[in-house]
Order: C-alpha cells, then structure tokens, then sequence
C-alpha cells in the first residue's frame, strides 16, 4: 500500500469528485428522512497542503488553487463549502469523509473504511467521539458485501480506491455490481483515473455487458488520454443518479473544464449514459 492521497488532495480529479458528490448528498437530502453514507476508501480525511507530500507535486495549485478565488457560478457552493472547512481545519484541505460530514443534518450517518494504518488513525482521530461518524479499519472492497445495506436505506455509496495494483477497473465493475445487489436502492459513485483510452472504454464495456443498472460517467479530460503515464482525466460513475443529475453535472463539468483546462489538444469533458434503468 504506497498509494497517498497527500500528494494528490486537491487536484482536478479531487475537485470533479467533490463537487459532484456534494451535488448528490444535497439532492438526497432533499426528502426529509434520514441519508447514510459509505466512504470505502476514506483517506485520512484532511491534508496539508504545506505539508512535505502536498508541496513536493502541488497538483493542487492545478486544481482547487484555481478555483479559490473567484470561483465560477457552478462551483461557487462547493467552494464555499471547502473554504469554510479550511478555516476550521487550520487551512488543511478536506478529504471526502470531512466533506460529506459538513454536509450531514441530525438524524444522518458516514461510514468510513480505510486500511492503510497511518491514514486510518488520522481519520479515526478526526471523528473521536462523534456518533454521526464511523471510522473502520478494514478493507473497503470486503465491507462493500458485509455492510450493505445501510442503515438508514437511504443514501449513497462513494467507492475511491487507489488504482495501484491491475486489475482495479474489473475490481470495480464486480464491486459496483455487488454493491447493488445489496443495496438496489442507494445511489452508488465511484472515481477513475483516466490515462489511456483503452482500459476506461474496456470498463464502459464491461459496465454496458453486465447487470448494474442506471449507470452514467461524468468525465473530465486535461488533454488526449494517450500516455498512460499521465493523469489525463478522471471519470466520477454514478449509478441511479437522481432526478436532474444530467444538468447539474453538465454545468460542473464545464465550469471545471473551463477553469482547469490547460490548452490542451483534447480536453473538454463528456457525460456519457454507459447502461439504463
Ligand atoms: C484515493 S484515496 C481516497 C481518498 C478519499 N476518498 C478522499 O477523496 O478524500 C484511496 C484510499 O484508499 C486506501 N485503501 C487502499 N486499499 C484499500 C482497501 N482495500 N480498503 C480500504 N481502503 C483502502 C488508501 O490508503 C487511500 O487512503
């Protein structure tokens, strides 16, 4: 387990991820009755942008850095939201579990599994005494089939592995199958890496050939995924998005496109309906 979020918190991927995820708790909790949320792989919850691993790849300046100030009309919530975190977190920039916590009311829970040590015990410090939150050492794939459904059966399930072994894509695919299996209910986003065209078209492919139902990807591109060396976009899958998910993630994506884009030939982002209802 090399992979660290630190070096990565706060990159284009990070904000795709968090915007949109911030769009589908508040749309959940439209309705009255209490949500869940499951983090399979939480991170350690806060990263410090000034911290060794932040500062030495500063992806982040490339991401929410530009989004701080002046942030366009689609984004202007979820970085009002980050900010406001910020501050109380001495400037330290919020990972998943931190955000979907600011967005809880009374009455609605975050379940949160991370297995790398280190990172666990920080989140496990972070949530200390809250009974809003539980934090869980254990592998998110396993939890995936032993914690589902959640309680309540309203809400969603946020699958954000590291993609540091091969195979992840196929790991994926039979998660997301087995999580709504369990869970036909829940509204289920997982984040890719895109790097080359090719695995991402195999996983559209799979998804399309197989069981899971009511699937559509939000992607984002920096420039043409050819090098499979590089982060050249990231993809947020959602399956039963909830009513208006097209819209408000279409106005996301080109507002991140707009401001993050780097001139690149390729860039841009696409909204891709990959199996229906
Ligand atoms: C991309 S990061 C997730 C970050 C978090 N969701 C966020 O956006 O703030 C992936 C995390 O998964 C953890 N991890 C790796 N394998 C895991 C597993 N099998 N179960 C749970 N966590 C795992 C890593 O230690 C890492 O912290």
């Amino acid at each position: 387990m090399n992979y660290r979020h630190a070096y990565h918190a706060g990159n284009f991927g990070d904000c795709l991820k968090q915007a949109l995820l911030m769009w589908l708790v508040e749309r959940l909790q439209r309705k009255e009755r209490p949500i869940a949320v499951f983090d399979t792989h939480a991170g350690a919850g806060a990263y410090d942008f000034g911290s060794t691993e932040g500062m030495r790849i500063g992806e982040w300046k490339e991401g929410i850095g530009r989004l701080l100030s002046d942030p366009p009309v689609a984004l202007a919530a979820y970085v009002a939201l980050v900010q406001e975190i910020m501050q109380d977190a001495e400037g330290a920039f919020p990972g998943t579990p931190l955000l979907v916590r600011r967005l809880l009311r009374p009455g609605d829970r975050l379940v949160c599994c991370e297995l790398h040590p280190e990172e666990y015990a920080s989140l496990k410090r972070r949530f200390a005494g809250d009974r809003q939150v539980a934090v869980h050492h254990r592998d998110g794939w396993e939890a995936l089939k032993a914690i589902l459904p959640l309680e309540p059966r309203r809400g969603l399930v946020l699958i954000d592995p590291p993609y540091e072994e091969p195979g992840e894509f196929a790991r994926l695919a039979a998660g997301l199958g087995a999580a709504q299996q369990r869970f036909p209910t829940g509204v289920l986003a997982a984040w890719y890496p895109i790097k080359h065209r090719a695995p991402v078209r195999d996983f559209h492919e799979a998804l399309a050939a197989g069981r899971l139902k009511d699937v559509v990807t939000a992607e984002l591109y920096l420039r043409e995924p050819t090098d499979p060396a590089r982060l050249n976009g990231a993809g947020l899958l959602v399956a039963r998005p909830p009513y208006e998910f097209a819209p408000a993630a279409r106005a996301i994506l080109d507002a991140l496109s707009e401001r993050l884009g780097q001139g690149e030939p390729g860039g841009g982002a696409a909204l891709l309906r990959i199996t229906g209802g």
